[in-house]
């Protein structure tokens, strides 16, 4: 196992380029199931996570195959409907094979995901939106089996009790396209993945709109056919990046930040007091003279995400002050809190919220990473901490996080990755 050393204190300088999207690339994937013919994903990250998606497509039979930051799937037949409870428990994202395989098979039969560390998961909205679409729908075993004669459009209201669910509204988009006649997907989520799977499938020869507003309309079509997409760059990466810079009071160039995706990130931390300006290709970070204490909720797309909830708290722990941070949509997750507290942030958590109590600096520590965004805050407390960090168990680093040590290598930071 790989564990990251980082030696704290240095402002960043410099430019780095945000890779692709892990949350688009993994849908679109599955996607490339629905049709016979070869599709080509461009501009994605060499991830764990693309790898896993990756082997359950060849399971399903189909032929998938990554080199230079390109995916060609081709899934001419597909042999299998079944995806293996081995496969699904190591990524949730693999749940989304579900309406591909509906959608071309008739059938489908998914492992269920299960929870994980950042709480309780359910796919009940998953299984709402696919049974509304007239497939008969099983928990059997910890799968969910699920067979229709033939999908028909349907008006499915998506939200849920944390609101809209960005994976339910991908799967049921994905099966509702070959459905006959139209769809109406209401409470869908907004965020920019879904849009570029929208977009995506639209190539393919769907006929979808509304994508990125709460209201999807789907007009079923006959026949999906191969093509090319470039995937958009990744705006959690962009935001981790650009705290890095914060964090650090460092002058960095974030390439492929793009405004549009990040507008409640960006207007904390204008509210925080960091500087940040337009720039040629993306988003620059200027040093801040004094950081101000905010308050963060974490809600769907347009608002604040829950995937760079655990990246701010580690901006508030060194921002003398008291900010509080409210997650509504995971509120378990909070396993980065005890890793920050050791190295020395003033935490405490109660119930879905995080009261910080900021401090001058942080020290160095050993610290374990838990899970993908609980990662990423380490490392942006690493790069600001007096000392030495070592994280362990940085593989849920590279799950998500395409080379980030020698992105923040390139920005001049003393990060390095060791064998355990
Ligand atoms: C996606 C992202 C993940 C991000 C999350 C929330 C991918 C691959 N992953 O996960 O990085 O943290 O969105 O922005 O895109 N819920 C239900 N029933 C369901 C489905 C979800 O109650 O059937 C709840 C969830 O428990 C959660 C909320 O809805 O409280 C939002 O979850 P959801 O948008 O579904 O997350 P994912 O799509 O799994």
């Amino acid at each position: 196992m790989d564990k990251l050393v980082i030696e704290g204190g240095i402002s960043l300088k410099g430019a780095v380029t945000v890779s692709g999207a892990k949350n688009s690339v993994l849908p679109l994937l599955s996607a490339c199931l629905l049709t016979n013919e070869r599709c080509r994903i461009k501009n994605v990250p060499n991830l764990r996570d693309v790898i896993t998606m990756i082997k359950i497509l060849r399971s399903l039979g189909a032929y998938a195959e990554y080199s230079n930051g390109e995916v060609i799937v081709e899934a001419k037949t597909i042999k299998s409907h079944i995806a293996d409870y081995k496969l699904v428990s190591t990524m949730r994202a693999s749940f989304c094979v579900l309406g591909p395989l509906l959608g071309r098979l008739r059938k489908a039969k998914v492992s269920l995901p299960g929870g994980c560390i950042i709480g309780v998961r359910p796919v009940d909205l998953h299984l709402k939106g696919i049974k509304a679409l007239g497939a008969k729908v099983e928990v059997q075993a910890g799968y969910a089996v699920v067979e229709a004669k033939g999908l028909r459009g349907a008006h499915i209201y998506l939200g849920g009790v944390f609101g809209s669910s960005v994976l339910a509204t991908d799967n049921v988009m994905m099966a509702a396209v070959l459905a006959k006649g139209k769809t109406v997907i209401e409470s869908a989520a907004c965020e920019p993945e879904v849009v570029d799977l929208a977009n995506f499938l639209n190539k393919m020869g769907a006929k979808i709109k509304g994508q990125g507003t709460p209201c999807i309309e789907i007009e079923g079509a006959r026949h999906l056919h191969g093509t090319d997409y470039h995937i958009v760059p990744d705006r959690i990466e962009a935001g981790t990046l650009i705290l890095a810079g914060a964090i650090t009071g460092g002058d960095c160039l974030v390439r492929g930040a793009f405004k549009e995706h990040l507008g409640a990130v960006l207007d904390k931390l204008d509210e925080a007091g960091v500087r940040i300006e337009d720039a040629d290709g993306g988003l620059r970070v200027r040093p801040s003279k004094k950081l101000k204490p905010v308050n963060v909720t974490t809600l769907p797309y347009p608002g604040f995400p829950t995937d760079m909830q655990a990246q701010i708290m580690s901006l508030m722990s060194v921002t003398p002050g008291i900010s509080i941070i409210t997650e509504k949509i995971y509120p378990d997750r909070f396993m980065h809190v005890s890793e920050l507290n050791r190295m020395g942030a003033n935490i405490m958590r109660e119930g879905p919220h995080a009261i910080i109590e900021g401090r001058k600096s942080l020290s160095g520590a050993p610290v374990m990473a838990s899970d993908l965004r609980a990662s990423a805050a380490l490392v942006l407390a690493g790069l600001v901490a007096k000392g030495k960090t070592e994280i362990s168990r940085i593989y849920h680093l590279d799950r998500g996080y395409e080379n980030l040590e020698i992105k923040l290598q390139k920005l001049g930071a003393r990060i390095w990755r060791e064998k355990e």
